[in-house]
């Protein structure tokens, strides 16, 4: 962690709602740092520091969770009727704390298709998918709420334990090939460090509501697939065409194929000064192969 971060003061209560992969790991991270951090999950668990929230059957947390809370980082994605979570069950709730700032976890899917050009929060989103615009508009309810929030635009996320490497282990590798196409991915551990960041010089950055957190290098799937074949020591078996490969793909996958950008991070690391942990795919792969 750098050294910024580490002068996060410890007074700070963050709520984090949904706490999958990258949730839990912000909260491992700022806990580090000396802050409290409660998570929430859609059921119970033995962890004192989880609590539960389930938009689905209305559970909604006991109010004695969110005394003294300072920071909300939400990573719940929309709800099956395109709805956000959080906002439908605990909006009025939140509006009634001193909260000093709240994080949402959003998706560089609200950008749509721009044939591989890059892409930047200056440009208009263009969702190409319904999920993307029910995306979008869980955004503009953020943003409506009036609470002090900052939303994070996210491409592929991965790291240990979520990455290419356990889809080979797994034997759920698909080695698609499809000309011209490329994606942006990031590092679970640079969305904490960047939020980390972002929050720790809260007072001298200017504010920025909307941010994309995205690597330097957006690459071809195959490239991704073919460096940790070679990492693992093994050979990479022959691509599929993707015109072959899509008559079996689910519609969800499809859809992945369908969309073609590189999304910029320039606000936030040239902007803004952000030093990415894992500048490439190539570190980052690196870093999951040593820990997975
Ligand atoms: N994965 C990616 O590559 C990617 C890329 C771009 C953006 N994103 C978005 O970034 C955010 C974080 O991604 P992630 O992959 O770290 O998420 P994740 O591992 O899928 O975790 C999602 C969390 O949301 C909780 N949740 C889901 N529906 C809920 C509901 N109705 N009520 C309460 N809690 C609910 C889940 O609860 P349980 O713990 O009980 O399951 C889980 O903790 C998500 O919004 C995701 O859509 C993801």
């Amino acid at each position: 962690m750098n050294k910024a971060a580490s002068l996060l003061e410890n007074k700070k209560k963050f709520l984090i709602l949904g706490c999958g992969f990258s949730g839990s790991f912000f909260a491992k991270t700022i806990r580090e740092l000396g802050c409290n951090a409660l998570t929430s999950s859609r059921s119970e668990k033995k962890d004192p520091n989880s609590f539960v929230f389930n938009s689905e059957c209305g559970k909604v947390p006991d109010e004695k969770i969110f005394d003294g809370v300072t920071h909300i980082l939400s990573c719940i994605p929309p709800d099956k009727n395109g709805n956000d979570p959080v906002l439908v069950s605990l909006k009025s709730k939140l509006q009634n704390l001193p909260l000093e700032w709240v994080g949402y976890l959003s998706t560089t899917g609200v950008y749509g298709n721009t044939e591989g050009d890059w892409v930047s929060e200056l440009d208009q989103p263009n969702p190409f998918q319904k999920r993307s615009q029910n995306r979008l508009n869980c955004e503009k309810k953020w943003i409506d709420s009036g609470l002090p929030v900052q939303i994070f635009r996210l491409p592929g996320i991965y790291g240990p334990g979520r990455s290419t490497f356990e889809a080979i282990r797994n034997q759920k590798i698909r080695i698609i090939s499809k000309k011209n196409q490329v994606f942006s991915r990031i590092h679970v551990a640079d969305i904490t460090n960047a939020i980390i960041y972002l929050i720790q010089n809260k007072a001298s950055l200017k504010f920025h509501q909307i941010i994309n957190i995205a690597d330097d290098e957006p690459c071809s799937q195959i490239e991704v697939i073919k460096y940790c074949y070679d990492l693992l020591g093994l050979k990479m078996p022959k691509p599929i065409l993707f015109e072959e490969a899509k008559k079996e793909l689910s519609p969800i996958a499809k859809s992945f194929w369908m969309e073609n950008r590189r999304v910029s991070n320039k606000l936030l690391c040239k902007t803004l000064g952000y030093k990415l942990i894992y500048k490439n795919y190539k570190i980052g792969l690196k870093n999951c192969f040593l820990n997975s």
